[in-house]
């Protein structure tokens, strides 16, 4: 897989680490943000893991943008794309060529969006969560795979809340990737295989 991050990639770290299980069945081929300098391209290269960027700010051109994000993925031939933490909105040229996933911090499709865990607070819900899902061409609005609920407490502010959230986060990422690489998924009735060389699709009808 490829991993698209903007920040600090903390889920993107646990992926790493399960990925040194061979049996886990997946691993990173490449990182890619969207800006220079964070913690979790500092992260990735530590970890000896190719990385590239494709600065949002040097663009005025959205369509373009994602279309040479697009090909620096296209680069390392990945059979999914993990977008963990990417604060950007992927446009048709990266989610109409790779399967793509995305993980956010709240139950859609409530709270979708930038500000997922200050709106829920703000909101006044008692539980909130997160969400991974298949990526479309929609903010937050793809097809869910999993979801795992967080309470609120009531001393919660965003960070301690997000902070808990994104501790289910990594697990949840963990789980839901590597059973997708090793069981497939199916969608619209037709089980589809992970796996570029062989990527088969067959009716389980
Ligand atoms: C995660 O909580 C992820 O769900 C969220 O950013 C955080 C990244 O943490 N993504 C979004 O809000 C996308 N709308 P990390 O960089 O430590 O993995």
């Amino acid at each position: 897989m490829v991993v698209l991050i903007s920040g600090t990639g903390s889920n993107m770290a646990a992926l790493l680490d399960a990925a040194k299980d061979p049996a886990y069945g997946a691993g990173i081929v490449a990182v890619g943000a969207d800006r220079e300098g964070t913690r979790g391209i500092a992260l990735a290269r530590e970890a000896g893991v190719p990385v590239f960027t494709v600065p949002f700010r040097d663009y005025t051109d959205r369509a373009r943008w994602n279309a040479d994000l697009a090909e620096r993925i296209g680069e390392h031939a990945p059979d999914l794309v993990v977008s963990a933490g990417f604060m950007r909105i992927l446009g048709p040229e990266v989610v109409g060529r790779y399967t793509a996933v995305n993980i956010h911090p709240a139950l859609l499709p409530s709270f979708p969006g930038a500000h997922a865990v200050r709106d829920a607070l703000a909101h006044g819900v008692r539980v909130t969560g997160t969400t991974i899902h298949f990526l479309d061409e929609g903010v937050d609005s793809g097809p869910i795979i999993d979801q795992v609920a967080v309470p609120v407490e009531d001393d919660d502010d965003e960070s301690s809340l997000h902070e808990r959230i994104k501790a289910v986060e990594r697990r949840m990422l963990v789980d839901t990737v590597g059973r997708l690489s090793r069981e497939g998924w199916t969608i619209d009735g037709r089980k589809v295989r992970f796996g570029r060389a062989d990527r088969t699709e067959q009716s389980v009808a």
